[in-house]
């Protein structure tokens, strides 16, 4: 899968099966399937396209959502504070586009596996198609609700993105293994406090909660200062181990 990116900076996905066309004018499609990342295509008009190697990022970007998304402060916390890494198994739910489930594929690799939890089948259908674009075969998205159990067991990370996610804390205690990780994202603080007080019950350790607020940078001539404008909060983040 490849992009491109038009004299504007505007982003566009393409397919190499057919042609591409926009105000900025037409590339043929035997350009686009002889074209390699780095190469310049012209439209009929005299345009010019980049074509570009798309991150994760770039994906997560472009491709169809139809809920919210995970922001990459909180998704890169939650690899951090987890260790998650390479060859690692992880448990998602529920999925919605799939951005954290792309994230995870992305850093266990192709000897590391997800599996995400999704109830509502137009969604999981949407998920599907965006794996696809990242072309990692990594990931299984199971059009179940996570209520209903946890089929994997000795996994490395569990994260829980879902209205009541202290409903789950004993199946997922079974299906950890020894050493591995629960992750929570939770817009509200009683969500935080109900995790705080069902984790320990459970029977979880190492029992933390932060929440991630950052500020982008504006750099002028005039002068350097934060952003007038920023997100104010996205969500709490939980973490528990199974020790
Ligand atoms: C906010 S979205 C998830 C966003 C996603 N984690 C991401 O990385 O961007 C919440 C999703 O959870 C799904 N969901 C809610 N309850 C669920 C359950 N019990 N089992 C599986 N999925 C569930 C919803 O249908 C919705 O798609």
């Amino acid at each position: 899968m490849r992009f491109l990116i038009d004299e504007r900076g505007k982003k566009y996905l393409i397919s190499e099966e057919e042609e591409f066309q926009n105000d900025l004018g037409i590339l043929k499609q035997e350009d686009l399937e002889n074209s390699k990342a780095g190469d310049i295509l012209i439209s009929h008009i005299g345009k010019e396209f980049k074509v570009i190697q798309p991150s994760v990022n770039d994906i997560i970007e472009l491709m169809e959502r139809r809920c919210s998304i995970l922001l990459p402060k909180d998704i890169g916390i939650v690899i951090s504070y987890t260790g998650l890494g390479s060859g690692q198994r992880v448990v998602d739910a529920g999925t919605g586009a799939g951005a954290i489930a792309l994230h995870f594929a992305n850093v266990v690799g192709r000897e590391g596996k997800v599996y995400s939890y999704e109830v509502r089948e137009d969604f999981a259908i949407i998920a599907r198609e965006n794996v696809k674009l990242l072309g990692l075969d990594n990931v299984e998205i199971k059009n179940q609700d996570i209520k209903d159990g946890i089929q994997e067991t000795e996994i490395d990370m569990i994260f829980l993105d879902l209205p009541k996610p202290y409903e789950m804390l004993e199946k997922v205690y079974d299906a950890l293994k020894v050493g591995g990780w629960l992750a929570v994202y939770a817009p509200y603080i009683e969500q935080m406090q109900i995790l705080h007080r069902i984790a320990k019950k459970v029977g979880f350790d190492e029992i933390m909660s932060i929440e991630c607020i950052l500020r982008e940078m504006e750099v002028k001539t005039k002068g350097t200062r934060p952003k007038t404008r920023m997100v104010g909060h996205t969500g709490y983040l939980t973490f528990a181990r199974k020790l």
